[in-house]
């Protein structure tokens, strides 16, 4: 019998040690018993890290729909999939029962085939959070089509740029979202977007803020009257296990976003396993993870790995401030929510709050709190704990990322002791890595490397669309033999980690992996701008907040600083998103280089951190008069 419910740390060892020493096996049993194939594999792994190639599961056939929804049929039928909570707290929640998901899901596989999608065909899903958000995730993946959801928070350039990277023939939209006292108008940004879209045929669009919008003729639909007139029946299409399941790109620290390609036998089996186990899911308890599904963790934890186990799983439209700061505390209580699963951005800016909001509600359903996107700080991670869990839920601090698909290092609750601000133990069949900068694995506790993972686990990203050389450059080149992951870890007496951060010039704003060259190409657009860089700076809500330091093309020209701030904040707006706005911007006469010309962050994080006293040895630079100008006008 596998060991698919892991319940003490004993058993956890033991069940490690058989996924590292036999990890074909290992997976196979898993596989084998928890999930519905229409063909066995022939083989269970075969991998090249120098390729690099990674295939699990070669051979076997399935729908990942006919188990996150088929299977639970019989048994599950009129149990609530889908828990959606509206952005109004006076509109009622919605419970879509696995029968009506699958009724539903058949009628949008029905409609996306009606306009010509095929296995294979790749469509952009920009839609905010509401149920058409998972059900038409879900219909692409019936009929075998490749769903890139973007998040619909990105402007219309980020947007665009998704689609035509990889060439959407459909996009799903909605006419407006809410965001709290806000709407914001979709369907507008969505038809600035298609102006340089020439893949997209057809636009399918949901009605939620019933705001006027234009409808192109030809090539706009309502999604309703279509939905309507769809059949309820519908069979999943047989995919291959290697098939590409979805598209999500994420920012690199250069150049375009990355289309991470996820496929999917390895993607199914690991995001449901770890579901299982990092959550201690059991049969009757309602799972919230209030990520946006435009993300990778509303995809692995929102969508796939629940649905797979027949849970409920919550998904909420709003913001965590509307109409006040205790409305997550008032879901919790309102539908009995089991697990909690939030990021430690969010955690902070809770905690600011007053605790009479959270004691208004009963959260005595809470069992599990989890955390994600970023290293949680010590006083968030004992707010969480104490005023959250009343100390007896356990924090799950999960480590993982865009591209591993699924949870990497985390504890298992009450199987794993938890300790504040450590991810604790890789999970089962994850093989971390500390690496040093001569390329040595360093062994043993108590140190400090940058983490790499150096055997493939199931759900980890097969490539980057389009571009499978990006795939090796940016992953499987730093280190021989093993992924590469970004992030520095350190390795305590007993072998826990704990993330430290990015090591690259990628920056985690508010949980958002936010690579610094895009928004350096935003700013340098500007007419006024020479140059620019963008580096993190601590941030109590936030985690890290932008600093840019800008040098300007005519320094002698006295332009107002104020105007040029917003000028350059709405340009970032409009490339990028307003995620991606910056704090602080700075005017300097230049930037640290070194002799190749590569500008030195090291040095610009330092100052923009406050953190002078020990800047190294500047003298190397190539204008090195520039680091005290820089210093005296730090802001
Ligand atoms: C990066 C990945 C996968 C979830 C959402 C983010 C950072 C993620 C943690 C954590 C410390 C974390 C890392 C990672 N990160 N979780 N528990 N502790 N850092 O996905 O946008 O692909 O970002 O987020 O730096 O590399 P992502």
């Amino acid at each position: 019998m596998s060991h698919y419910h892991i319940k003490h740390l004993e058993e956890y060892y033991q069940v490690y040690r058989k996924s590292v020493r036999e990890p074909e096996n290992f997976w196979e049993e898993i596989a084998e018993e928890h999930f519905l194939w229409r063909k066995k594999w022939d083989k269970v792994l075969s991998w090249d890290f120098t390729k690099p190639e990674v295939k699990w599961f070669e051979g076997a056939q399935l729908n990942i729909t006919e188990n996150c929804i088929d299977r639970h049929l019989s048994t599950r039928g009129d149990k609530t999939a889908i828990l959606f909570e509206p952005n109004d707290p006076n509109e009622p929640a919605e419970h879509i029962t696995y029968r009506q998901l699958y009724e539903r899901v058949n009628q949008f596989a029905n409609v996306l085939k009606e306009q010509g999608i095929q296995r294979g065909d790749r469509v952009c899903i920009y839609v905010p959070m509401i149920p058409e958000l998972a059900i038409s995730i879900l219909a692409c993946a019936r009929i075998g089509a490749i769903h890139s959801v973007v998040f619909a928070g990105f402007s219309s350039k980020a947007l665009a740029t998704r689609i035509n990277d990889s060439e959407c023939k459909l996009v799903v939209t909605a006419d407006g979202s809410y965001r709290g006292a806000k709407t914001i108008d979709l369907k507008g940004i969505v038809d600035e977007a298609l102006q340089n879209c020439p893949s997209v045929k057809s636009v399918l669009v949901v009605k939620r803020t019933n705001e006027d919008v234009h409808m192109e003729a030809g090539r706009d639909h309502w999604l309703e009257p279509l939905l309507d007139k769809a059949s309820k029946e519908g069979k999943a299409e047989i995919m291959n296990a290697e098939d590409p399941l979805f598209i999500l790109y994420t920012s690199g620290s250069t150049g375009r976003p990355k289309g991470m390609v996820h496929t999917s036998a390895g993607y199914m089996v690991y995001t449901a396993y770890t579901f299982k186990n990092t959550f201690q899911y059991r049969e009757h308890d309602i799972f919230w993870c209030t990520a946006d599904i435009g993300w990778i963790t509303g995809h692995s934890y929102i969508v796939y790995g629940p649905l797979a186990n027949g849970a409920t799983t919550v998904m909420f439209e709003g913001v965590p401030s509307y109409p006040d700061f205790g409305r997550f505390w008032e879901i919790v209580q309102k539908h009995k929510v089991t697990q909690f699963y939030t990021a430690p951005t969010a955690i902070r800016a809770l905690a600011k709050q007053g605790v009479e909001l959270v004691d208004k509600y009963d959260l005595s359903s809470l069992k599990v709190l989890g955390s994600v996107g970023e290293p949680i700080n010590e006083e968030a991670w004992h707010w969480y704990n104490d005023t959250i869990g009343k100390g007896k839920s356990p924090i799950v601090d999960t480590w993982w990322q865009t591209e591993t698909g699924g949870i990497m290092i985390t504890p298992i609750p009450f199987v794993t002791p938890t300790k504040p601000t450590y991810a604790t133990l890789p999970f089962i069949g994850v093989q971390p890595a500390l690496m040093d900068d001569n390329g040595q694995e360093i062994k043993g506790n108590q140190v400090d490397g940058k983490l790499c993972i150096k055997f493939p686990w199931p759900s980890m990203a097969r490539t980057i669309w389009g571009d499978h050389q990006r795939y090796k450059d940016t992953y499987f080149s730093a280190f021989e033999n093993k992924y590469f992951t970004g992030d520095g870890a350190l390795r305590d007496e007993v072998g826990y980690y704990r993330i430290t951060g990015r090591v690259d010039d990628v920056i985690i704003v508010s949980g958002h992996n936010l690579g610094t060259a895009p928004i350096e190409d935003a700013i340098n657009e500007h007419p006024a701008v020479s140059e620019s860089a963008i580096v993190g700076f601590p941030h109590d809500v936030k985690g890290n907040a932008l600093y840019g330091y800008v040098t300007l093309k005519d320094t002698g020209e006295s332009r107002n600083h104020e105007n040029l701030r917003k000028e350059i904040n709405q340009l970032i707006t409009d490339r990028i998103g307003p995620i991606a706005k910056l704090d602080k911007i700075q005017f300097t006469q230049g930037l640290p280089k070194t002799r190749s010309g590569k500008i030195m962050r090291r040095i610009l994080r330092k100052i923009a951190s406050n953190d002078t006293s020990n800047l190294g040895d500047t003298s190397t630079l190539l204008n090195p008069e520039v680091v005290q100008e820089i210093m005296d006008n730090v802001l």
